[in-house]
């Protein structure tokens, strides 16, 4: 662990960043570098292939996902700030003081908005971002520690399973996880199970999960915002192949490679493919991997689900996370759903539910 070194132009502001901001990087531990890339190696060798989301985040691909945000077609990140904005001093007077771990924290815009709402009922501001861009997670932990104070700032370079697992303890008297933005529906629904597992795990009873959730809607509005008129899209998908040469000393050439978005109405999801154009041998040097791709083969890189709110909140309910609050925009296109991690009941078998699910 490092703790970050500021100019010392900051040493006149009451509370010095350096004294405010940790960061720690856990994909730097040599236990953890172990197997590092064999998911990667075991996609590749799958019929069809695939490729783990995570390896879009490399400090250029957060940024195109910046900017993917941004496109009038991507309604997702306009519509939960929205939300966000309605309920975020709900959310924070149902908690009260609460310490904010957010999954996935990428810029960190969107917990602005929950930042303020504590902020404005006097609750002390402690944040926790988890992310796997090195170089975002500082970025942004950075500018709020000057945009906020009080803040004090802990951020990991971490995958989320690692993170959960690690997580230092609680230093006020209630947590909040969030996953919000719809980084769940990059999940298979088996993934899905570990991940709630993990989350359960993590929390202490009358602990919370905010849960941010992309909703069911139909396909032309879907597909048009994963197949942008002005291809950042394309360019965040490809970028992943730029990801992989340089991670693992790889010879991928992307203008070899078509970005595809189509949605699966069967299994309400997006699916995000890399077309390979014409027969061509791949090499990764660093993970000994020599890959042989056909004309018109595809490389799943992304699902991208889209939920039913009720559903899940009873999905979550059944596992003890009960079910507190849900919000939704008018147009039902996205939701977010907090719960309450419940108290084991004296049985031992189903959990209790403490404001009663539903
Ligand atoms: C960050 C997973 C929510 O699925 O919409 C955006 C990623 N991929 N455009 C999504 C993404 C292509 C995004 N999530």
């Amino acid at each position: 662990m490092y703790t970050s070194q500021t100019a010392s132009s900051m040493s006149v502001a009451p509370y010095p960043i350096e004294n405010r901001l940790q960061i720690q990087d856990l994909l730097a531990l040599s236990q953890n570098k172990q197997n590092e890339g064999s998911d990667v190696v075991s996609g590749l060798k799958q019929t069809p292939k695939s490729l783990p989301p995570k390896y879009f985040y490399d400090d250029r691909g957060s940024q195109l996902f910046e900017q993917i945000c941004e496109l009038p077609e991507y309604y997702l990140t306009r519509t939960e700030t929205a939300i966000l904005q309605e309920c975020a001093s709900e959310i924070a007077s149902i908690t009260g003081a609460c310490e904010i771990v957010e999954l996935g924290s990428g810029s960190s815009t969107k917990t602005r908005i929950l930042l303020d709402a504590y902020h404005n009922l006097g609750h002390p501001l402690r944040y926790l971002p988890i992310d796997v861009s090195a170089g975002i997670l500082e970025t942004s932990a950075r500018k709020l520690l000057l945009d906020y104070p009080s803040i004090s700032v802990r951020g990991l370079v971490s995958t989320y399973e690692l993170a959960l697992q690690q997580l230092p303890p609680a230093q006020l008297k209630s947590r909040m996880i969030c996953f919000i933005g719809s980084t769940l529906g990059n999940l298979t629904p088996k993934e899905c199970d570990r991940f709630f597992a993990h989350i359960i795990n993590a929390l202490q009873p009358g602990e919370y999960f905010l849960l941010g959730i992309d909703l069911q809607k139909p396909k032309h509005l879907l597909e048009a915002a994963y197949n942008d008129s002005q291809g950042v899209t394309a360019q965040f998908n490809l970028n992943m192949l730029d990801h992989l040469n340089w991670r693992f000393k790889g010879n991928f050439d992307p203008n070899q490679f078509e970005h595809q978005a189509v949605y699966n109405e069967s299994q309400s999801q997006i699916e995000i493919y890399l077309l390979c154009k014409k027969a061509q041998t791949v090499r990764l040097r660093a993970l000994d991997l020599t890959v042989e791709f056909e004309t018109d083969e595809t490389i799943l890189t992304e699902i991208s689900r889209k939920f039913d709110l009720n559903a899940m909140r009873r999905e979550l309910g059944a596992r003890g996370l009960v079910p507190v609050q849900a919000w939704t925009d008018p147009n039902r296109w996205f939701g977010l759903l907090l719960c309450q991690m419940g108290f084991p009941s004296e049985d031992g078998r189903s959990p209790n539910s403490i404001l009663g699910a539903d």
